[in-house]
């Protein structure tokens, strides 16, 4: 966290006193941007800095799945299992990639090179199943559209 502390400086700058607490997303997603996790130590780092208590950074964690507590695999797919995409298929969708990649969800094959896992709601019902890649969203997902993805990534 410490070679944003600068760029953290000037985002402080922009608001008022007593606002430091609307600083906690933006600064979380630089630091994961950065190192591609939130570690345990910025979270009293960031709190610190900020002068917030630490459970607020920590709500904000635990409030937007899309932070990551533990490194990921270059590729990141996460899957959506909600009503939608389980309506059309991503039961099995999941299923599939466990079996192509040799991990359950949660997991980071051992090469480094893909994590597998599941969540709610991505807001892309109307094209379901869907999934995300990174910050890519890939929809109306087939097991033979999943391979053709798998196929593309290095
Ligand atoms: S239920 Fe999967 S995107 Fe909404």
């Amino acid at each position: 966290m410490k070679s944003l502390l600068k760029e953290f400086e000037a985002l402080r700058a922009r608001f008022p006193a007593g606002f430091e607490s609307s600083l906690v997303l933006p600064c979380l997603r630089r630091i994961q941007e950065e190192r591609g996790y939130v570690a345990d130590g910025d979270i009293e780092e960031l709190a610190a800095f900020l002068g917030v208590p630490a459970i607020q950074v920590e709500e904000v964690l635990s409030f937007y799945t899309q932070f990551r507590r533990r490194p990921v695999g270059r590729w990141h797919l996460q899957v959506c299992r909600n009503v939608s995409c389980s309506m059309r298929g991503a039961e099995g969708l999941v299923g599939h990639l466990e079996r192509r990649l040799g991990v359950a969800p949660g997991a980071t094959t051992p090469d480094g090179r893909f994590t597998l896992s599941t969540v709610e709601c991505l807001g892309s019902c109307g094209t379901a199943p869907a999934l995300m890649l990174n910050d890519r969203y890939v929809e109306n997902l087939t097991p033979e559209s999943v391979d053709a993805l798998l196929q593309e990534l290095d």
